[in-house]
């Protein structure tokens, strides 16, 4: 198994989750992080760090087409290991519905 970030994380990207993970496979998008797949040992620890509970283990249902997010992702964007500056406007788009359409396929800045 592994542990994925998902559409709560879109335009929010608070960052707490990427310093307290053992393996460093967070990856950084223009608005979204992704974990690796193949990397995450499912160790739990970031799980309770994100603020908008975005993180979530895959045994829970539905979550296959994020596990194929995760995964393409994290191939094309740059690993984070160090939190940055989340937008401006997070708070506003915490636990909004409908975010899935506006993740950026582009990569962000990493670290
Ligand atoms: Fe990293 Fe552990 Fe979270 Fe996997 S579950 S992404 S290894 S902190
Ligand atoms: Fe996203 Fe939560 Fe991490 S909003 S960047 S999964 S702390």
């Amino acid at each position: 198994m592994t542990y994925l970030v998902v559409e709560n994380c879109i335009k929010c990207k608070l960052m707490d989750c990427v310093e307290v993970c053992p393996v460093d496979c967070f990856y950084e998008g223009e608005n979204m992080l992704v974990i690796n797949p193949d990397e995450c040992i499912d160790c739990g620890v970031c799980e309770p760090e994100c603020p908008v509970e975005a993180i979530l283990p895959d045994t829970e249902d539905g979550l296959d087409e994020w596990l194929e997010i995760n995964t393409k992702y994290a191939a094309e964007w740059p690993n984070i290991t160090v939190k940055g500056e989340s937008p401006e406007d997070s708070d506003e788009w915490k636990d909004k519905p409908g975010k899935k359409e506006m993740l950026s396929p582009n990569p962000g800045a990493g670290s």
